[in-house]
């Protein structure tokens, strides 16, 4: 390879990084603490390094050591698209476990919102949570992304379904439309992650 295409490619390299990182901190997930100050879960795997993400999760302690940060983003395909979805799940399949969802919102704001997935592949909603328990910290809805960040109590006392953090869970992403009465609607698309993740 000659120096000038040695510099070109540098180049490329160079502008994809600053569109990516330009893009990241509009959509509301910041990739760089991934590794440091949080874990980060990328899906597909290592998605990061090419912008491809179809999510994102990430976790780190509160500073009074109660609560995880947990940080949720969804790539958007269609406006229809208005949730992203997180499922604390002892398997891989949909049903017995509490979802937190990010839901869209007006003004390029997103809510957080719990519910919990029955047996027979049903949502249901679990209603307003305890601020002590969880609560919306920042958000960022663009044309292409859903973006949450949200604080979640790691032994939760308000509510016996919502997830205790310390265990290991299964983790399940979806994403899809909303109904007309404000509940989630089947997901457009949705997976389990391949491994156990212990956020506590
Ligand atoms: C109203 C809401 C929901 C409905 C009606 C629903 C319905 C279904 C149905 C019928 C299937 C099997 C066929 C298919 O793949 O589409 C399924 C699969 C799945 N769902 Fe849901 N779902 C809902 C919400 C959720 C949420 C919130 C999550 C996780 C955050 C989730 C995670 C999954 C996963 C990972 C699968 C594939 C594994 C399996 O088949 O069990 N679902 N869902």
């Amino acid at each position: 390879m000659t120096l000038k295409s040695l510099i070109a490619l540098a180049g490329i390299v160079a502008v994809a990084c600053i569109v990516t990182t330009f893009s990241q901190s509009l959509s509301g997930f910041n990739t760089s603490q991934c590794g440091g100050t949080k874990r980060c879960i990328n899906i597909p795997e290592n998605c990061q390094i090419q912008g491809n993400c179809q999510y994102q999760i990430s976790y780190a302690p509160s500073r009074d050591g109660k609560s995880m940060i947990i940080e949720l983003f969804g790539r958007r395909d269609s406006p229809q698209m208005q949730y992203v979805a997180i499922g604390f799940s002892s398997d891989a399949r949909m049903g017995n476990e509490p979802v937190a969802a990010c839901i869209a919102g007006p003004n390029g704001q997103a809510q957080l919102s719990y519910s919990y997935n029955q047996e027979g592949k049903r949502n249901i909603p679990l209603g307003p949570i305890n601020p002590s328990d969880a609560q919306l910290l920042s958000s960022a809805v663009t044309e292409s992304s859903i973006y949450c960040q949200f604080s979640q109590a790691i032994n939760p006392t308000t509510n016996p379904s919502l997830p205790n953090l310390q265990r290991p869970f299964q983790l399940l992403v979806a994403r899809g439309p909303v109904q007309s009465n404000g509940q989630l609607g089947h997901h457009t698309s949705r997976q389990p992650t391949s491994f156990m993740t212990q956020m506590a």
